[in-house]
């Protein structure tokens, strides 16, 4: 590091304002040091404690410039301190009040990461200000025509972060350890209305110009931008909903629950400690079914069921206001802390909500989803280890059922053994004291071993860490959840089978997560009478309920059931969600017509999609 140190001044005024050759080779040699395998920011050296960030909005260039003004923090005088770049132009950077340009260069490309942008400083620099654009095709960012939103008028844009991507929109110590406050001001169309994960105006005004303040330090996959035609409706006092006018009603309808789910939350964590909570729903090509922005969950359309029967989602994302965002996964290869003590806590929101049942059917929907996924990927292969390593790889190929069921049962598992009443005061005690800081797999284990497990070698034995958190595969001892409304699914599966007919199947199994249960647990192949049978006592075809289409699309394809197939093209075509995407797709693929079908399909679909959708279908249909 040292030697850069020297070299860096040298090689930037030979090349100020250019890519340099190849930096990385003659200065940046040795693999940089940092702990976090996606970042190339050194935050031992200099790191960043708040963004200033001005942007203007450009719907025609789909293009966003300004500028991030970082104040810093230095170690020392390292004379250098670098920010993550993704596909970014920087234009100019200046430190200070100084109005001559600061000598900065940016390295070579890597694979997923981008740039490192290394910027000279001086011992007592304070501030950093870079004006830069985002390029067209920044990861980032979607830009939806009015005729990919639900008014079909105006057009649309928002950001999804995490993992990575938020260095494709503003130049960032683009790391989950680094947390940093947050201002910034955004200039949009006059008919648009931005919202951030801040402090969130509830109406347009007549500038176009909106000021956001975050008081609490984010680290940056928490950074949220969405401009477009959009509304907020208040649920209760602290909680509301922000979506495209066409759509308020049903979204307050579906989310009446909000307020309570936050109460609720909070009964068993401690203090919500971000102010307001609300969600924004997006048009459908939104990549996941939610992102917990800070203050400001983002989420798909696909959600809104009608029934309210897929707002456990909220809870999720809800949950992450403790388990992410304020004890936050150190590194990507940490995620399953984030993932894993979401859904664990999202299903205690849900149990207490929505009772036992409820978050029993969803916890045996996540088991077998988990044991599949387990099976497909191999018992012994890494990558189902709590403790995974994707240095070197994209961080999005670790969200998967292992990071979030395998986490959750992990989690669980500890709460069987030490009894539910020491476990939540052991969640409790670690949110308060870990809040706003980050935490590493093997720091939480050591939490586990200082505050839970206190030497008792029985107990260390039993809840058994090693086996869970390095091991692939599930450990022996893992008991499989049982719930008591599939168990009776399972015997109707059988009865309607043998006697070769579902009529009146609809009544006994009518909740969502049955009917989901029983779709998954049909056998791998039904005749076409089989599935015209089913189709006639539940219409799945044409379901309203986007997990049940995802599920029953699945089941068509393994049955080439065709009858299904013009309602699962538009399922694709207008659904962006990734989660459902990509297995339909995949089962497709396992046929030469079905992957002919699949690359036809996508052709018209592919740019509907958010580029987190397209990347992971691109590498399926190649
Ligand atoms: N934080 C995740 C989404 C995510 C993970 C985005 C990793 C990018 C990289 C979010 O909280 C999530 O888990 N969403 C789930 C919802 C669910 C489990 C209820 C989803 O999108 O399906
Ligand atoms: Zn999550």
């Amino acid at each position: 590091m040292k030697k850069l140190l020297i070299i860096l001044p040298l090689l930037i005024l030979l090349s100020c304002n250019q890519d340099l050759k190849n930096p990385k080779d003659a200065v940046i040699a040795a693999p940089i040091s940092s702990i976090d395998p996606h970042s190339f920011s050194e935050p031992a050296l200099a790191k960043v404690t708040h963004l200033d960030l001005k942007l203007n909005v450009n719907f025609d260039q789909k293009k966003l410039n300004g500028e991030a003004t970082w104040t810093i923090q230095q170690n020392g005088d390292p004379g250098e301190i670098i920010f993550d770049t993704n596909g970014l132009n920087i234009e100019k950077v200046l430190l200070d009040d100084e109005t001559k340009n600061a000598f900065y260069a940016l390295g070579d490309e890597e694979k997923f990461l981008g740039k490192p942008l290394s910027i000279q400083i001086l011992a007592n620099t304070k501030k950093i200000h870079i004006f830069y654009s985002t390029s067209k095709d920044a990861e980032a960012l979607q830009w939806l025509n009015p005729q990919q939103t639900a008014g079909k008028k105006l057009p649309f844009l928002f950001t999804q972060s995490e993992a990575i991507l938020a260095r494709t929109w503003i130049p960032c110590q683009d790391s989950p350890s680094i947390r940093f406050t947050y201002d910034a001001d955004i200039t949009v169309p006059k008919e648009l209305l931005p919202l951030m994960s801040a402090v969130n105006p509830q109406e347009k005004n007549q500038t176009g110009t909106y000021h956001f303040i975050q008081t609490h330090p984010i680290p940056s996959y928490l950074m949220a931008l969405a401009v477009g035609d959009i509304a907020f409706k208040a649920i209760d006092k602290r909680t509301g909903v922000y979506t495209e006018p066409v759509m308020l009603n049903k979204v307050t309808y579906e989310f009446a629950d909000m307020g309570k789910m936050v109460n609720t939350a909070e009964k068993l964590y401690g203090d919500y400690r971000w102010g307001r909570y609300d969600i924004l729903v997006l048009p459908p090509s939104f990549p996941f079914g939610g992102m917990e922005n800070p203050m400001l969950t983002f989420a798909t359309p696909t959600v809104i069921a009608g029934d309210r029967s897929l707002v456990s989602l909220v809870a999720h994302e809800l949950a992450h206001s403790w388990s992410g965002n304020l004890v936050t996964n150190a590194t990507w290869n940490d995620f399953w802390l984030n993932e894993g003590f979401t859904d664990y806590f999202e299903r205690r929101i849900v149990e207490e909500l929505y009772g036992k049942e409820e978050a029993k059917m969803q916890e045996v929907l996540g088991y077998n989803s988990l044991k599949a996924l387990v099976t497909e990927m191999g018992e012994t292969n890494p990558d189902t280890r709590l403790k995974a390593d994707y240095t070197d790889r994209n961080p999005d190929d670790a969200v998967s059922d292992i990071a979030y069921e395998k986490g959750y049962f992990f989690l669980k598992h500890i709460e069987n053994i030490v009894g539910r009443e020491k476990f939540d005061a052991f969640l409790n005690n670690y949110f308060s004291e870990n809040a706003f800081k980050s935490m590493t797999i093997d720091q939480f284990l050591e939490e586990l071993n200082t505050k839970l497990i206190k030497g008792d070698e029985g107990l260390k034995k039993q809840i058994n860490s090693y086996a869970w958190v390095y091991q692939p595969g599930l450990p022996k001892d893992f008991k499989s959840p049982i719930s008591a409304e599939f168990s009776k699914i399972d015997s109707l599966q059988k009865i309607w089978q043998s006697a070769n007919n579902p009529k009146g199947l609809s009544k006994e199994i009518n909740s969502t997560n049955e009917k989901l249960y029983f779709i998954n647990t049909l056998p791998n192949q039904l005749s076409i009478d089989k599935m015209n049978a089913l189709d006639q006592e539940f219409n799945f075809t044409d379901s309203h309920n986007a997990e049940i289409q995802g599920a029953w699309y699945i089941q068509a394809v393994k049955s080439n059931y065709q009858k299904a197939y013009p309602a699962m093209k538009e399922f694709l075509i207008n659904v962006g969600r990734r989660k459902f995407l990509m297995p339909i797709y995949k089962e497709l693929s396992k046929t030469p017509e079905g992957k002919k079908l699949a690359q036809g399909i996508y052709q018209e679909a592919r740019p509907n999609y958010h580029s987190v959708a397209y990347n992971s279908i691109d590498a399926l249909l190649k």
